[in-house]
């Protein structure tokens, strides 16, 4: 048995950008009409279909929601511009089909399950989705065929809602079928890493699942990692995240004791960035968004919780996490308490509402508790991000955006920079206008305040 091994496919995929097909290396799955099916095209799985496709396989595209395949059929879904063209490429070519029926799962060689496993709101894991998705797959598995999850989970999540059943319908795992985890780690929006370049850790339920699924990755991803086991693989993505959680938790705390001494903490990263090992930079902000790093550590923690076992650090990185949105509400009464004005009536633009710059995607976004948090303390709210016309906000009330002269006009007496897209306008931001700088990345800014 191989372990712990990094395999590198001899030749690399055409990476974003070069989004050109290529002709399949060697033989299709025989005896199936599709070498992959992926279930769920969300941020994660729309990518990874037209990755598979653009590699030279036959994809089967996989969702519930007709909403979102006339999304993808429309080419209106996010992508980066080269996963664009991919679907462009796609759309006209007999192998791929888009799809919601799941009995097709049938006609193919390979089912790659990538659907949400968010939280809900007492921070349990809401396995619901992921759950229906496996039931739907398991209900048509065929001999020969490989599953493959790639959702993050807890650790064990793999064998419960496959290995386990399979069993007990009576098939052997890693010889009948084969089963694996792979979580993704895909970036959305990032475009400095190729979602094919990115190296994939890979465990399986036997050897023999290990190595299917290895292959399977392969066909698009330049490098695979292996792990002694699905559970090695699931807690390697929760260590992951977990990290990232971390570290931004005591970004944010350095922030805040730099503004207590009248240090840019921007500089401070900067500076510590140019020692060659042992530091990483990570950057404080106004909260974390997305579906990733306020979601998967509570799946650690729940899981830890059932086994009465402690995890002081990530509990306190987390919910300290959770508290900045509020933190930058507290700011922004505190600012303006300093100009001799409250809250009550003041009229508050926050600029950038996505989770993150570059992105329509609003889930976990900070924006959405700060504004709320700003109304309920009497302020006057209104945002402008041309992502979004609309936003429903955590009490219940929505808003709509604003256009660029609808802020001017608007007049705010203080500004929330949140989100930086690329191309932002603050020239129209006058020394007279108050902005609280949450991305501490305004040094353009002329009246700008850290949080
Ligand atoms: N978004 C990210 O940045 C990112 C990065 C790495 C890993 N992940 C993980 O990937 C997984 C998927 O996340 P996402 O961001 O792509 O989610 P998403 O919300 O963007 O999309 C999920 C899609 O799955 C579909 N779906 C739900 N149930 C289904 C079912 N039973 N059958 C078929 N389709 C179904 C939904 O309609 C939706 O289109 C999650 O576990 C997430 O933690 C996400």
């Amino acid at each position: 048995m191989t372990t712990f091994e990094s395999v590198t496919r001899p030749e690399p995929v055409a990476p974003i950008g070069l989004p050109a097909r290529r002709e399949a290396e060697g033989a299709h799955a025989p005896g199936f009409e599709y070498d992959v099916a992926v279930v769920g095209l969300g941020y994660v799985g729309l990518p990874t279909a037209l990755a598979y496709h653009a590699a030279g396989s036959r994809v089967l595209a996989l969702d519930v929601s007709p909403r979102r395949l006339d999304l993808i059929r429309s080419d209106r879904a996010d992508l980066l511009e080269g996963d664009h063209e991919r679907l462009r490429t796609a759309l006209d070519h007999p192998d791929f089909e888009l799809t919601s029926d799941p009995d097709r799962l049938r006609a193919s060689a390979a089912v790659i399950v990538c659907v949400p496993t968010p939280i809900d709101e007492h921070l349990v894991p809401d396995l619901s989705l992921l759950r229906a998705a496996c039931a739907a797959v398991l209900d048509r598995v065929t001999p020969g065929q490989t599953l493959m999850l790639t959702s993050t989970s807890y650790v064990g999540c793999t064998d419960d809602l496959l290995v386990v059943p399979l069993t007990e319908r009576g098939f052997v795992v890693g010889t009948d079928v084969f089963v694996a985890f792979s979580a993704e780690r895909i970036d959305p929006g990032n475009e400095s890493f190729g979602h094919d370049e990115v190296p994939r850790v890979v465990g399986g339920s036997t050897p023999q699942c290990e190595e299917e699924a290895s292959r399977l990755l392969l066909r698009y991803v330049t490098d695979v990692h292996r792990v002694r086991s699905l559970a090695a693989a699931e807690m390697t993505k929760l260590l992951e995240n977990t990290f990232r959680a971390v570290n931004i938790a005591l970004a944010n705390e350095f922030a805040d004791i730099c503004t207590s001494m009248d240090l840019n903490v921007s500089d401070v990263i900067t500076a510590a960035s140019t020692k060659p090992y042992g530091f990483m930079p990570f950057y404080p902000g106004p909260g974390v968004g997305g579906h990733c790093i306020p979601c998967d550590p509570h799946y650690l923690l729940w899981q830890l919780r059932g086994s009465r076992v402690a995890a002081p650090m990530i509990t306190q990185a987390m919910t300290e996490i959770a508290a900045r949105p509020h933190r930058v509400v507290d700011r922004v009464q505190e600012v303006l308490s300093g100009s001799g004005r409250g809250l009550t009536g003041t009229r508050v633009l926050v600029m950038g509402i996505a989770y993150k710059p570059d992105v329509a995607d609003l889930r976990e976004s900070p924006a959405l508790e700060i504004l709320a948090g700003l109304r309920a303390r009497g302020a006057e709210v209104a945002y402008l991000d041309d992502h979004f016309d609309l936003v429903a906000l955590p009490d219940g009330s929505t808003l709509l955006g604003l256009t660029p002269t609808g802020a001017a006009a608007f007049d705010p007496e203080l500004v929330v920079l949140h989100t930086r897209h690329e191309g932002t306008d603050l020239a129209w931001l006058d020394p007279g206008r108050i902005v609280l700088d949450t991305t501490y990345r305004g040094a353009d800014l002329v009246n700008g305040v850290n949080l």
